[in-house]
């Protein structure tokens, strides 16, 4: 069985929790990829998602999924998004893709945010980078705020929301919460990839055919 197919397995084991009518957060990614698809071929009815990228945007639109701004809706029933690593204590690292920032306040926002994963995300302790967006204003001054530790990723567009997408490579990785902090507290950092375990509801993984389906809250 591939990564594609384990990714694939366990959007499809998520996929089962949208019901008609709900308010559904959309992530973004390969994973999430395969999860539009399955959302569209339940056939529900009343669906209103919001999207965390214009690429998953598109994506559900081709499908018949209807997507609105995310600016009238105040709360989400579901958020359904893909991650790089996930620790067992549920601290994820997200921003891969560049859409961490929408992707943390769709998670905020949503009642049960389920994180869907192949077999290579869960890790004993984070490996990746934590990506970061910075704001456009004053980005010369943030970067050298933030030292050595932090460099634009090179060939990335800005965000949607016009910021800069860098990643965090120092120490800390086994503090995630003091990380976090200390990242969030420069002026200059719209949003940092460490998701905390309190944002996490459910975790399916995908181990080969078997998906692992662990509730957090
Ligand atoms: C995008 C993300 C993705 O969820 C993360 O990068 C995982 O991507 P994939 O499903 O392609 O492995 O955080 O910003």
């Amino acid at each position: 069985m591939s990564l594609d197919d384990e990714k694939r397995l366990a959007a499809e084991a998520a996929a089962e929790l949208v019901e008609s009518g709900m308010t559904l957060g959309l992530g973004t990614g390969s994973t999430v990829a395969h999860l539009l698809p399955a959302v569209a071929r339940r056939g529900l009815t009343e669906l209103r998602c919001v999207a965390t990228s214009p690429a998953t945007e598109a994506q559900a639109r081709a499908l018949g999924i209807t997507v609105e701004p995310f600016d009238a809706l105040t709360r989400l029933d579901l958020a359904i998004d893909g991650t790089d690593e996930v620790t067992p204590d549920g601290w994820l690292i997200k921003g891969g893709g560049g859409a961490h920032l929408r992707e943390k306040i769709v998670a905020a926002a949503a009642d049960r945010f389920v994180v869907i994963a192949d077999s290579t995300k869960p890790v004993p302790q984070f490996t990746w980078p934590v990506p970061l967006e910075l704001f456009a204003f004053g980005l010369a001054s943030t970067l050298a705020r933030l030292g050595d530790d932090v460099a634009l990723r090179p060939d990335t567009p800005p965000s949607p929301d016009g910021g800069l997408i860098a990643d965090y490579r120092g120490p800390g990785l086994d503090d995630p919460a003091a990380l976090a902090a200390r990242l969030e507290s420069d002026p200059g950092v719209a949003a940092q990839g460490l998701f905390p375990p309190s944002l996490v509801s459910d975790l399916f993984v995908a181990r080969g055919a078997e998906v692992e389906h662990t509730r957090f809250s």
